[in-house]
C-alpha cells in the first residue's frame, strides 16, 4: 500500500505551528499549507503574521506570546493534527554563564523549553480524544546535541526539549501520536542572518565550515519537518533529523580546500 496518497501530504490535516510569520517557521507554514494543510500560524510579531497570512491567505492567524501559557489555552480550541513547537531564541550575545543569573534563565527556559511544554499540554488531549494519531514536532538545535561555549543555558533548555521529545514519544504511541525534533544548524533566518554576519571576503569558506557548504535555507528544514507531520513517517517516532549540512556529523572536523580534513585547524 502507497503511503503517498494523491500528492498533497497534509490534506485534511490541521496544523499548528508557532513563531509561524519569518524564518524556518514561516517555510514550514507555507510548506505544510502547499500540501493541503490548514495552518494555524501563530506568531508575536502581527507584521510579519500579516505578510504570511497575504501569501497563506486560509491560514488562521494568532496573534499571540507563547511564553504566556494563556496562549496555549487559547490555541485548544483548535482541533490540531500537527503541532509544531518551533519557537526558540538564543535572546542575546554569546555571554559567559557567570555573567548572568535567574532572571535571564527563566526568561531562556520561557522561550525555549516551557512553551513546548504548554502548547503541547494543551493540544495532546484533543489530538488523543479524536482518533486520528498525531504529529508532534519540536524545533531544537544542533546544540542539543553538541556544546555551544557562552550559550549554555540556551543549549541546556534545547537538550531538555530533545528529550522531552524521546520520553513523551514513547507515552503517546498508543494513541497514535508521534513525537520527534528537527535540530537545525546553519539556517539563514532573521536570528541567525548569515548573509550579515559572514563577511563577503569569508563566504568562499562555506565548504569549509560544513560537508554540505551554506548556509541552508528555511525551505531546507521545511522539507524534513513535512516529512515528520506527513504518514510517510508513520513508523517513525522519538527521534531527530538533523537538518545542518552535516555539521553535526562533522564535530570538530574541517574541511581543507586541498580537500583534506583537520581537527586541530591552524586557521580555525
Ligand atoms: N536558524 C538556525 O540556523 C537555527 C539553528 C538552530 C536552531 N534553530 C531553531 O529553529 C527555530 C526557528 O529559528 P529561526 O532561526 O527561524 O528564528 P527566527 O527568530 O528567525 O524566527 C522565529 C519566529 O518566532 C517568533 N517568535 C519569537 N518569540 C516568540 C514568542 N514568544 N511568541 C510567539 N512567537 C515568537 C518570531 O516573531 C519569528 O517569527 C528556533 O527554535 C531556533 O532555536 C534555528
Amino acid at each position: 500500500m502507497s503511503v503517498l496518497g494523491p500528492g498533497r501530504l497534509l490534506e485534511g490535516k490541521t496544523a499548528l505551528i508557532t513563531g509561524a510569520a519569518k524564518g524556518i517557521g514561516a517555510a514550514v507554514a507555507r510548506l505544510f499549507a502547499e500540501h493541503g494543510a490548514h495552518v494555524v500560524a501563530v506568531d508575536i510579531d502581527a507584521d510579519a503574521l500579516g505578510a504570511l497570512g497575504e501569501g497563506v491567505p486560509s491560514a488562521a492567524l494568532v496573534e499571540a506570546d507563547v511564553t504566556d501559557p494563556a496562549t496555549a489555552a487559547r490555541c485548544a480550541g483548535f482541533e490540531v493534527d500537527v503541532l509544531v513547537n518551533n519557537v526558540g531564541d538564543f535572546l542575546r550575545p554569546a555571554t559567559p554563564f557567570a555573567d548572568a543569573g535567574p532572571d535571564e534563565w527563566a526568561r531562556l527556559g520561557a522561550v525555549n523549553f516551557d512553551h513546548a511544554l504548554h502548547m503541547t499540554h494543551a493540544l495532546l488531549p484533543g489530538m488523543a480524544a479524536r482518533g486520528r494519531g498525531g504529529s508532534i514536532i519540536n524545533m531544537t538545535t544542533v546544540e542539543a546535541h553538541r556544546g555551544i561555549p557562552g550559550q549554555t543555558v540556551y543549549a541546556s533548555f534545547k537538550a531538555a526539549l530533545r528529550h522531552f521529545t524521546r520520553s513523551l514519544a514513547l507515552e503517546v504511541g498508543r494513541d497514535g501520536i508521534r513525537v520527534n525534533a528537527v535540530a537545525p544548524d546553519l539556517i539563514e533566518t532573521p536570528q541567525v542572518p548569515y548573509g550579515r554576519l559572514v563577511a563577503e571576503a569569508h563566504r568562499d569558506r562555506w565548504p569549509l565550515w560544513a560537508p554540505l557548504g551554506g548556509p541552508g535555507r528555511p525551505e531546507d528544514v521545511a522539507g524534513p519537518a513535512l516529512f515528520l507531520a506527513s504518514d510517510l513517517s508513520r513508523f517513525v517516532t522519538g527521534t531527530t533529523v538533523h537538518v545542518d549540512g552535516g555539521s553535526h556529523a562533522a564535530g570538530g572536523w574541517f574541511a581543507r580546500p586541498d580537500g583534506t580534513w583537520v581537527n586541530r585547524p591552524l586557521d580555525p
